[in-house]
């Protein structure tokens, strides 16, 4: 089976080299010249969750070197959002006859791809392994995460199998039958946990000792799955229940929805935002596949997407320089909320 990595940061960097030292026919993608040139000779080194690993002898590339003669049965995608879904019409003519294009970006990318590209040449995946880049060609595994990878439109098929068993070489890969389930079940997380303590610059455990982070929460939390569900989603079980008890609206159940909310502070409540860290390095975020497609989803189903609409301006602003993350974000955001309200009932 050959492989191309396309983005050789974090995750790319770190699967890179432990498929090259297992042996797996992996070629690499990187920006541009300059980059694969410098990746060229630093080789690649990983340490960390796994063990250390080195690969000094790469086979990369920059990713519009690669073209005619070269043929791919997995193209795994790790670049950011954003890059993904520019990057992956250029080379989906790099692949093989019953090839793929496996992204690894949360939220809607893989799904989006699918829609633009034929659900025939994308398949779905996320990561949960967790990996951090020192400097390009060194990286750190953070976790002993794993790779979830399936079809789009559910079930398990040959080729997901395949793809697992060969990039089961390199890292933990996990098969679902309900991928797309599992990717909304992350999203979830991602808009309300992810996002909002990136906007005010905290872990969740700290914004949800306010009575405006748990509000703010639920909303956004809330909202995205009224959207999920509304266009017919099967959530998957992730590391907690996807939908609260009680939801959507017995209140008697309001000690059953605390013990869920601290069932979700437990696993998820100390983990630095990722997406704090592109606001402090200035890097553009993956905020419109995140809570912005569910806006975009929302919108296009007629539901009221709120409060995620306002985070998604809000990230958009950070983006810009504009506004900066604080604490204070989340009394805002818990103001507007009510504000709203206020205003619906006159
Ligand atoms: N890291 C994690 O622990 C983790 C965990 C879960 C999910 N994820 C998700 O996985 C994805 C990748 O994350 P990451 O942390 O690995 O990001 P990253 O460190 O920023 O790596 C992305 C890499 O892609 C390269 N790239 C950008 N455009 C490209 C192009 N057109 N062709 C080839 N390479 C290109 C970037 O190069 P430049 O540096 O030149 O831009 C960079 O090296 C993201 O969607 C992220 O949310 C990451």
């Amino acid at each position: 089976m050959q492989i191309l990595i396309v983005g050789i940061g974090a995750l790319g960097g770190t699967i890179a080299a432990r498929a090259i030292r297992t042996g797996l026919p992996v070629r690499l993608a990187a920006r541009n010249t300059d980059s694969a040139e410098a990746l060229r000779r630093s080789g690649l080194r990983v340490s960390g969750i796994g063990g250390e690993v080195r690969a000094d002898a790469i086979d990369v590339a920059a990713v519009e070197d690669y073209g005619k003669g070269d043929q791919f049965d997995v193209i795994l995608l790790a670049t950011k959002a954003q890059d993904a879904l520019e990057i992956a019409p250029h080379v989906v003519g790099l692949l093989a006859p019953e090839g793929v294009i496996l992204p690894i970006q949360n939220g809607g990318v893989a799904r989006v791809l699918a829609d633009r590209l034929g659900e025939d040449k994308i398949l779905g995946g996320f990561s949960n392994l967790g990996a951090t880049m020192v400097e390009p060609g060194v990286y750190e595994q953070k976790n002993a995460g794993h790779l979830l990878i399936g079809e789009l439109a559910g079930g398990v098929s040959e080729r997901v199998e395949r793809v697992a068993r060969a990039l089961g070489r390199a890292i933990e890969v996990k098969v679902s039958s309900n991928l797309t389930g599992a990717i909304w079940s992350k999203l979830l997380i991602n808009c309300s946990v992810t996002t909002l303590g990136a906007l005010c610059s905290q872990t969740m455990r700290q914004y949800m000792e306010t009575e405006a982070g748990k509000n703010v929460f639920r909303r956004t939390y809330e909202e995205a799955l009224s959207v999920a569900l509304a266009i017919g989603t099967r959530l998957e079980h992730l590391a907690v229940d996807p939908i609260p008890p009680g939801w959507p609206s017995n209140f008697a159940a309001e000690e059953h929805y605390e013990s869920w909310v601290e069932a979700v502070i437990a696993f998820y409540g100390d983990i630095k935002p990722s997406m704090l860290q592109d606001f402090e390095r200035g890097r553009k975020t993956e905020i419109d596949f995140i809570n912005g497609y569910v806006v975009a989803l929302g919108h296009a189903s007629g539901m009221l997407v709120h409060m995620n609409a306002t985070i998604t301006d809000l990230v958009h602003q950070i983006e810009r320089g504009v506004l900066q993350p604080t604490r204070e974000r989340m009394n805002e955001l818990a103001d507007q909320t009510c504000e709203r309200i206020r205003g619906n009932s006159i």
